[in-house]
């Protein structure tokens, strides 16, 4: 099994275009299942989530094709209705297909999905949903039978908590709905935007994606498009987090400053310095980075709990003591023990985590919890003295694309070995 080798305290410089957003190419993958004909996806990172996502569409009947960032999907040969466990249990984003294959076909049999362990993370409000909207839903050993051979109708739909993926998949099932679908306390990820403007180039007709209340029109049919994924805001984070934790200074291209606001703000501040020109990010890192006196993960525009791992590795090293809420997931510290490997002083109490800045922290062998704290092992890595070798890289292949090698061009000791 693959680990990572990084021999930490090299300064970073450069530039490093940032990949597309793993958190948009997962739904869009599902929403293509809608749309008649070929669909085209631009800027699609290579990651082994996408890879998952992929061969559900190819079990379905699907074409898809890959050459370098462009993925080519042909939806003409779907013909099933069912998702085996086997392609279900390796992410969690797979349940977002439920409501593009039942809204598709009147039926899909999917069992539970899978994905990191960083909470319960139960699907209760995606069913709910999908029930408001007509589906007969039977649950049994693990599985989901939902039906809705007269298609699906559209609904007044109020989320309690506004879920990313409850969002998705209220979109996705309602766009081939009979009438319209109002949704109040949506998600506002800019992953939510990117997935409706997807749709919408196909034919549909969403209104609001990206605010609170969302409207969706249903259409009798969809047809494949050309579709640019956005920028992953939660890779720009990781390496703003890896120029504060080494001092140094680098540039980031291909970003969307405005899907970063909660984050710059975070880097400020630590008294970091950032500027932005277009798509284009500078940061620069003070010497010493100041605490953080309170990061609370929130939806968005709040703060993003994807990256508070890695901010919370630079934390290790600031001057003084920073304070972390996680709102979002009640099991998404546990790459703290493997940062106090490394000499990290983190005290935790449910859901806040107490960071002790310290001088510096020593290369360990570390493991990898999730895909996320995997981030933060290798922020800590590229400031620690010495060799850090981290293991259980298969977390950090599902969302970041050849992360050694943008590090490396940045001027890191950094190989996968
Ligand atoms: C998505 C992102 C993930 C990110 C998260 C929050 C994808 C593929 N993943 O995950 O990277 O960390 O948003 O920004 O886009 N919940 C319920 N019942 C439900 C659904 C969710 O209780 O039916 C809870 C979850 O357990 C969690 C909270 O709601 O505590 C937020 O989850 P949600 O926004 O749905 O996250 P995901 O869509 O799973």
């Amino acid at each position: 099994m693959s680990k990572l080798l990084v021999t930490g305290r090299k300064k970073l410089s450069g530039e490093v275009s940032v990949q597309g957003a793993k958190n948009s190419v997962l739904p869009i993958l599902s929403a293509t299942l809608l749309a008649r004909g070929e669909t085209v996806l631009y800027n699609c990172p290579d990651l082994s989530d996408v890879e998952d996502s992929v061969n559900i569409l190819r079990y379905l009947g699907c074409k898809a094709e890959r050459s370098g960032q462009t993925l080519v999907i042909n939806t003409d040969g779907f013909n099933r209705c069912d998702v085996p466990d086997s392609l279900m249990r390796k992410t969690r984003g797979s349940i977002i297909f439920l409501g593009a294959v039942l809204a598709k076909t009147g039926r899909a049999k999917l069992s539970l999905p899978g994905g990191c362990e960083i909470g319960l993370r139960p699907i209760d409000m995606h069913l709910s949903a999908l029930k408001k909207l007509g589906a007969e839903i039977r649950e049994r050993r693990g599985c989901i039978d939902c039906r809705a051979p007269y298609g699906l109708s559209g609904a007044k739909i109020s989320l309690d908590f506004p879920s990313v993926g409850a969002t998705e998949q209220v979109i996705i099932a309602a766009c081939l709905a009979h009438g319209a679908t109002t949704l109040t306390n949506a998600a506002r990820e800019p992953e939510i935007a990117d997935l409706a403007d997807f749709l919408n180039s196909c034919g549909a007709r969403i209104y609001g994606a990206g605010e609170g209340e969302i409207l969706i029109e249903g259409t009798g049919s969809l047809s494949g498009c050309a579709h640019s994924i956005i920028p992953d805001r939660i890779a720009a984070a990781t390496f703003m987090s890896a120029a504060a934790a080494t001092g140094s200074e680098i540039v980031l291209t291909d970003v969307i400053p405005a899907h970063l606001g909660a984050v710059i703000s975070a880097f400020e501040d630590m008294g970091c310095k950032i500027k932005t020109d277009g798509t284009k990010l500078k940061i620069t890192a003070p010497a010493s980075l100041k605490p953080l006196k309170a990061v609370s993960t929130m939806p968005y525009p709040g703060f993003p709990t994807d990256a508070q791992a890695p901010l919370m590795a630079a934390a290790c090293v600031a001057d003084g003591t920073s304070v972390f809420t996680e709102n979002i997931f009640e099991n998404r510290f546990r790459h703290t023990r493997e940062l106090a490997r490394m000499g990290a002083e983190i005290k935790t109490c449910g859901r806040v985590c107490v960071v002790y800045g310290r001088d510096k922290l020593y290369g360990a062998k570390v493991d990898s919890t999730d895909l996320r704290g995997a981030a933060a092992l290798v922020v800590a890595a590229l400031c620690a003295e010495g060799k850090t070798r981290i293991g259980s890289l298969r977390y950090l292949e599902r969302g970041y694309e050849n992360l050694e090698l943008s590090l490396s061009s940045l001027g890191a000791d950094i190989k996968k070995i």
